[in-house]
């Protein structure tokens, strides 16, 4: 088992399989001009294969695939039927674009459960937002997939006075589709453009939720970072990832792979592992894995707290968020 200096025992990896997307969240890509991975770079499908068993093999039970776009990489395909066929709960994080031309190999690779990003349901703010016209290509998908029997989790990142207005028509939106909504706090990685005063806390989220529905907390699951709720009456839920106001850092069970094979021992972490240079070199990575881990700050990376208005961004040292995955 893979255990950190604080007990946490490790279990999760989320492997991002490319930095490259076809969206452009502004929250999400550098402001600067951005040169994706080449595929040279990144680790091929029997790496990753390989990896996943050697961290399955210490005791990681769940596999999250994520990118940049997980499903624009043109062997997303081979990977995940590679991947379906070992000892993991299998889920992928995605933008829903492509999620038409993927239903089915999704639903043969055994992964029951999506969770598909949307930050907005009116088409013009999508464009914005993302600076592509998709909007009606990932709701369609939306319904596709929940048409399909999946179950569906929404992440919709919730940036005040440019979407914090839409969290109730969201909620709206559980009532008669089995949706399962997470408004995610404003998270700042470089280049983000990120501001204390951007930020819609997990407090006025749910002030704002109640003074229009009665809400009933759900039972926190072990390891959840998502706060649960449901609403009487309404087939789907919502929940409230509260990393800036209150991070769930003291049970986090997380490891992170990037595309280019660097673990992170934290979406915050500073420093990172290279594991794909010397597993190419056919040396040991396990000591690599534990090392990191034992590494692993206590909250937040050890780079910032909640104390929002005194983080400086200029300090942070991290990777975009398009280069980790989320
Ligand atoms: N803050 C919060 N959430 C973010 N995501 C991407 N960037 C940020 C950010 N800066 C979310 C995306 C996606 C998930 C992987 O992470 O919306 O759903
Ligand atoms: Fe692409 Fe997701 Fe990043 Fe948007 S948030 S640019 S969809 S990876």
């Amino acid at each position: 088992m893979i255990i950190d200096g604080f007990n946490r025992v490790h279990n999760y990896l989320r492997i991002s399989l490319t930095d490259n997307c076809n969206l452009r969240c502004f929250y999400c890509m550098p402001e600067e001009d951005y040169e994706f991975t080449p595929p040279t770079g990144l680790m091929q499908p029997d790496e990753i294969e390989s990896i996943a068993k050697i961290f399955i093999a210490q005791g990681v039970n769940k596999i999250r695939l994520t990118g940049g776009e997980p499903l624009v990489r043109k062997d997303v395909a081979n990977i995940i039927m590679r991947l379906s066929k070992l000892p993991v709960q299998l889920t992928i994080t995605t933008n829903g674009t492509r999620l038409h031309e993927f239903a089915d190999l999704l639903e043969n690779a055994g992964i029951h459960s999506l969770n598909i990003s949307l930050d907005t349901l009116n088409k013009e703010k999508f464009s914005l937002m993302t600076k592509r016209d998709q909007f009606e290509r990932v709701y369609g998908n939306i319904q596709l997939m929940i048409l399909r029997g999946f179950h569906v989790k929404i992440n919709m990142v919730v940036i005040k006075n440019l979407n914090h207005d839409e969290i109730i028509d969201f909620v709206r939106w559980t009532r008669n589709e089995p949706v399962h909504v997470r408004f995610i706090e404003f998270m700042p990685f470089t280049g983000n453009r990120w501001e204390s005063h951007k930020v819609f806390t997990w407090q006025q989220i749910l002030e704002m939720i109640s003074s229009e529905f009665d809400i009933l907390p759900l039972e926190k699951e072990k390891h959840e970072t998502a706060k649960k709720y449901i609403i009487p009456g309404h087939r789907g839920t919502f929940s409230v990832i509260s990393t800036m106001s209150a991070p769930f850092c003291s049970d986090c069970n997380r490891m992170r792979l990037t595309a280019n094979g660097k673990m992170k021992n934290c979406l915050f972490s500073q420093s990172e592992t290279d594991l794909l240079t010397p597993f190419r070199n056919k040396e040991d990575i396990i000591p690599l894995i534990y090392q990191s881990i034992l590494d692993k700050k206590k909250a937040l990376g050890g780079q910032f707290t909640t104390d929002l208005e005194n983080i400086h961004t200029e300090n942070i040292i991290n990777r975009s968020m398009i280069t980790i995955g989320g």
